[in-house]
């Protein structure tokens, strides 16, 4: 039997969202809801879908970790991979939360920097060393032939390293923040009746309107 994917609905009921009961500031709303799905035990609360696009506009998504909010939304790569070629082409970006759980969605839409290398050594050297050798090891984006080379790959980096102690930051590691030009807060309803606010920037403070599900 396959299912019927056409048949598969969910009457969204966990809850709703008013003007009202929304903080003035976005980041605040965020660390408010993402506090709440820590609390409803939301499977890696932190995964956030990130889409760029190359300059001539095609686009690509893939999943980064949120690793700290602080006038920005916080993800850690390779500066060599896919992702950073085309941030550095257009340094537009797009993020999604979604907390299923919850019947959440959180969208961002913002510019992205690079971190200093100082912040992005603090946040490497607070990672487990096996991480820490995997991001000296993996070309990431680039094809390689089979497994053997990536294990090849690590264990040459963990004879490099062996007696070395914290390991340096790879030069081509490392953090982006993503500074919000809109950050929207979804929230499911029953009968597709769906409560959304976007929050957009105004000079120094934020614009919000209810949008149509
Ligand atoms: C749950 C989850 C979390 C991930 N977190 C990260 C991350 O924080 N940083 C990262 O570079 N890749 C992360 N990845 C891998 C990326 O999705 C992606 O495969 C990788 O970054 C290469 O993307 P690119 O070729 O588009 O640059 C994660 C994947 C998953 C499924």
């Amino acid at each position: 039997m396959t299912t019927n994917m056409a048949d598969l609905r969910i009457n969204y009921d966990q809850g709703s969202l008013s003007q009202a009961s929304l903080s003035a500031d976005p980041f605040t709303q965020f660390n408010l809801w993402f506090e709440d799905a820590v609390s409803a035990n939301v499977f890696e609360p932190n995964a956030m879908v990130l889409a760029t696009s190359t300059s001539e506009g095609v686009p690509s998504a893939r999943t980064v970790l949120l690793k700290g909010v602080n006038k920005g939304f916080r993800f850690f790569t390779n500066y060599d991979s896919q992702k950073a070629a085309e941030l550095a082409d257009n340094p537009h970006a797009a993020l999604v939360f979604l907390w299923k759980e919850l019947h959440r969605q959180v969208r961002v839409s913002g510019w992205v920097q690079k971190l200093e290398a100082r912040e992005s050594a603090e946040y490497f050297h607070s990672r487990p060393r096996g991480s820490q050798i995997g991001a000296w090891a993996s070309p990431q984006s680039e094809v390689i032939e089979n497994r053997a080379v990536l294990e090849k790959l690590s264990a040459d980096i963990e004879a490099r390293f062996a007696d070395v102690d914290p390991i340096p930051l790879p030069p081509f590691w490392g953090g982006y923040i993503v500074k919000p030009r809109a950050v929207e807060f979804w929230q499911g309803r029953p009968s597709r009746l769906h409560d959304r606010f976007r929050y957009s920037r105004n000079g120094d403070s934020w614009e919000i309107v209810r949008l149509a599900p």
